[in-house]
């Protein structure tokens, strides 16, 4: 169906596209300290827990990628250094007395791990640490680093969802942004998951690509809405300086990609075909189909933000302090060493850093319900100045207010990075006095600009 573009334009000169945009004015409440805060040693969290292992490696180089990640074979070592530290710290208090509700392997790309390793984790996950009963465990993967004895291993280790990394199933994309294998191998590989019984299997679609036509796009989600998926992460594709694709647009090599218009036009199209498909919006990027994808593992960190994170270069919220790997592999294999012992400065988020996080954290899932809000944001300067947000955002038609809730529109939705950085920026500047930030240069402990 077909569904009138929005004409409005102007509230914001720029589209954010990732959640580190929309979440960075929260850095100015991050406190360095020389001293552990006590929630940081033992645990009384009566809310779940996510854990978060990065494999910063991948078989190739793809032209958009920007993402922390080395192109090269992982370390022999590699799955064993991560199984020696989740064993190490779940020994500590911190660690061991709480409850885990999911776990993400993430990348890079986890399936370049071989599978007997990748079976060594998640056999040490369910040993060691206190995992819920459905504990919801997801494997990020490409289609072309997915092998038959992978998927053996993680039907034996309990793996339930995939997020699988295919961006296009146009062969002429696929070229330009550097993927390995073929559209049609790509859609066998999501068959082949859903085949061996896997329910939950999703996939990364890119759009905006060089070159990309409208009819590239409705083949893509042609082909989405024809696979038995459980839901798909659709992102505008961010042309960083640094990636290869930059240069070979630059040199003629690859078209130039769409303008803001053009990627608008195809995130309206994206949207409206998946829902009159049947689709529905869990988060800003995200669409599922019903009662196929909880994805709990984002679910919990923007209600808790507590993520134990393992690997070289992961990063996470344990205890109220900010943690982030080192991604050195020599020197993450160092600080396994001298785990549990931590160096300062400690990064500390104090509770407004956490009640503001878990408000944006909302507007990412596409609103909330006042009666949440007011649980959240108590003081009055900050009510305020996120009533007088509201409203303008109202008058946008970026933002639907009622007696129950607040819920993005379908433009709100195609800014609500922006959205969700505006409103960080108004409360932290309401702050009252005590509270009030500080600047540090601390960046936050993320893997890639979407998760
Ligand atoms: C870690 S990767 C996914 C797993 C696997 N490495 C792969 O590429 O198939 C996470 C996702 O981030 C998205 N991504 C990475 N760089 C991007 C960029 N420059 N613009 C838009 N999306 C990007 C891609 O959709 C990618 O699948
Ligand atoms: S998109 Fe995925 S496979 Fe490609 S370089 Fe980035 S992390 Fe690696």
């Amino acid at each position: 169906m077909d569904r009138p573009q929005s004409q409005k334009q102007g509230r914001y000169d720029r589209r954010l596209r990732s959640h580190h945009e929309a979440l960075a004015p929260l850095r100015s409440l991050i406190v360095p300290s020389e001293t552990m805060p006590p929630s940081s040693t033992s645990s009384d969290l009566v809310s779940d827990r996510a854990v978060y292992i990065h494999t910063p490696y991948c078989t190739h180089n793809c032209t958009f990628c920007n993402l922390n990640r080395r192109c090269e074979a992982p370390a022999s070592e590699y799955a064993d250094l991560i199984v020696k530290e989740l064993e190490t710290l779940a020994r500590t208090d911190l660690v061991r007395n709480a409850r885990y509700g999911a776990v993400y392997f993430g990348g890079g790309t986890p399936t370049v791990l071989p599978p007997q390793g990748l079976a060594r984790i998640l056999k040490a996950l369910h040993t060691h640490l206190n995992l819920r009963p459905d504990v919801e465990i997801t494997i990020e993967t490409s289609v072309s680093d997915l092998s038959d004895e992978h998927i053996r291993v993680f039907q034996d280790g309990g793996v339930t969802r995939f997020s699988v990394g295919v961006q296009t199933f146009v062969d002429r994309g696929r070229q330009y942004l550097g993927r390995h294998g073929t559209g049609r191998m790509a859609a066998q590989r999501l068959t082949d998951l859903l085949d061996v019984g896997f329910r939950n299997v999703g996939m990364d679609l890119i759009y905006n690509w060089p070159g990309q036509t409208e009819e590239d796009l409705l083949a893509d989600l042609e082909i989405i809405c024809s696979l038995d998926l459980a839901g798909l992460s659709f992102y505008a594709l961010i042309l960083m300086e640094r990636a290869a694709l930059h240069g070979m647009i630059d040199s003629g090599q690859a078209p130039p990609m769409g303008d803001l218009q053009t990627e608008r036009r195809f995130f309206e199209r994206s949207f409206d075909e998946l829902m009159d498909a049947g689709f529905e919006m869990l988060e800003l990027t995200k669409l599922v189909r019903p009662g196929r994808d909880r994805y709990d593992y984002i679910r919990i960190r923007y209600a808790t933000g507590e993520t134990l994170p393992l690997g070289a270069g992961a990063g996470g919220r344990l205890g109220g302090v900010l943690r982030r790997n080192p991604s050195d592999l020599a020197q993450y294999a160092g600080y396994v060493e001298s785990l549990p012992k931590l160096l300062p400065p400690y990064l500390i988020v104090n509770a407004t850093y956490r009640s503001i996080y878990r408000l944006l954290g909302a507007i990412e899932f596409g609103g909330f319900r006042w009666h949440d809000f007011d649980l959240w944001i108590r003081d009055s300067a900050m009510i305020d100045a996120a009533g007088a947000l509201f409203d303008s955002l109202q008058r946008d038609d970026l933002v639907r207010s009622d007696d129950e809730g607040l819920t993005l529109t379908r433009d709100g939705v195609f800014y609500g990075n922006n959205i969700a950085h505006e409103l960080a920026q108004a409360l932290i500047q309401a702050i009252p006095g005590g509270d009030r930030p500080r600047q540090h240069p601390i960046s936050h402990p993320h893997g890639s600009p979407h998760r």
